[in-house]
């Protein structure tokens, strides 16, 4: 039991605007009663974080993954706060966590004192300079082919940095913005909801058709879409950008692909076409890696590749750090290298440019794989 549990006890309910004396023995000053206080002085920072992350995830197993505590020290810290607070914050029903009123009144309370230690945090770091300082970004799945490495060199450069890469799809991503999550996002494309938020373009993101090597129209020029239509197409899950893009693209030009598969990566896609079990259209960065002699290449469709940018995007409104500017910054610097890269991987795997002599080939007599 707590002191100002024990007082209200020993003397009936509790006025809040009542004064009671003896917390400052020293001074002797009656001081009023604050039930704040109490949380103050008997729950920690800590409890409150656990308590956030149960109350974010749903689940004491996931929450104490998430902070890599042990199951037994998250129960105790919110046996804690319980103890506190006096009512319980959570109640299980089966497998499932639920907040109690109390408990969805403390989330809003959390919410609000971890916001402000946030802006003090960024803050001291401003004061600090980019001698110290924390990015959390947050980018889209095939973001993640170039996002790490240009990081890395943020980070060499201001080697007191510290970052959190967070790869998700489009989703997740629009949902972690819109409860301001991350200082920074990468997307593919400016988002079509209506959403408060600020974007830069820092490099271009083009789509292209891809196929494997030994594929007829390889070698063929200026292949007009329909004649991909007994063609089996790999799309990336529900949820990605670039699928989005493509359908909206596809239905636009009132063509209908023909889907073998959904896969939820990029890899996973051009193991298929290893495979040759389809085409797929991929982004021009998740080839960096394929060699010349690739079993990948590019196809030349008419109306490809989808030209589209990389946008570095935060909510309106929010204030960003230095640190957090200094990586835009750092992103417009390394847009020529990000083109150079791109322009070097089309090169390799346009098999039609690299094969021209042997490539005057008529679409029209090509066969198309069903
Ligand atoms: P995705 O998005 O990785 O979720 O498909 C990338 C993009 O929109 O370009």
């Amino acid at each position: 039991m707590t002191r100002v549990f024990a007082l209200a006890r020993a003397s009936g309910p509790i006025d809040p605007r009542r004064r009671v004396t003896g917390d400052h023995p020293s001074h002797g000053e009656p001081t009023m009663y604050d039930p704040m206080m109490n949380l103050a002085r008997h729950a920690s920072l800590r409890q409150l974080q656990v308590f956030e992350a149960i109350a974010r995830l749903k689940s004491f197993t996931k929450a104490a993954d998430a902070l890599y505590l042990t199951q037994p020290t998250v129960s105790t810290q919110i046996k804690r706060l319980t103890d506190v607070i006096g009512l319980p914050l959570f109640e299980q029903i089966g497998r499932q966590v639920y907040l109690t009123e109390t408990g969805r009144a403390l989330e809003s309370a959390v919410k609000d004192v971890f916001g402000v230690l946030d802006r003090f945090e960024m803050k001291v770091a401003d004061l600090k300079g980019l001698k110290q300082g924390y990015l959390r970004l947050c980018v889209i799945t095939t973001a993640k082919y170039f996002a790490p490495e240009v990081l890395g060199r943020f980070c060499q450069r201001h080697a007191g940095v510290d970052v959190a890469l967070k790869v998700t799809n489009r989703d997740t991503l629009l949902e972690r913005l819109i409860a301001n999550k991350d200082d920074l996002y990468i997307l593919g494309q400016n988002p079509d909801r209506e959403l408060e938020m600020v974007t830069r373009v820092f490099a271009p993101n083009p789509l292209h058709i891809i196929a494997h090597r030994d594929h007829p129209l390889a070698n063929a020029r200026d292949i007009p879409l329909e004649q991909l239509a007994e063609e089996y197409f790999i799309m990336r899950e529900p949820g990605s950008g670039i699928r989005d893009f493509v359908l909206k693209t596809f239905e636009h030009a009132g063509f209908k692909p023909r889907v073998r598969m959904e896969l939820g990566s990029n890899e996973a896609i051009k193991h298929s076409i290893y495979g040759q079990l389809g085409i797929s259209v991929l982004s021009l960065h998740t080839l960096g890696q394929e060699r010349p002699q690739s079993p990948l290449c590019i196809l030349d469709v008419q109306g490809f590749p989808l030209e589209r940018d990389w946008y570095v995007a935060h909510a309106k409104g929010k204030e960003l750090s230095v640190v957090a500017s200094a990586f835009i910054a750092f992103l417009d610097e390394e847009s020529p290298q990000l083109r150079k890269r791109l322009e070097k991987t089309r090169n390799r795997l346009t098999r039609w440019r690299s094969n021209s002599a042997s490539s005057k080939l008529d679409t029209t007599q090509q066969g198309s794989r069903g």
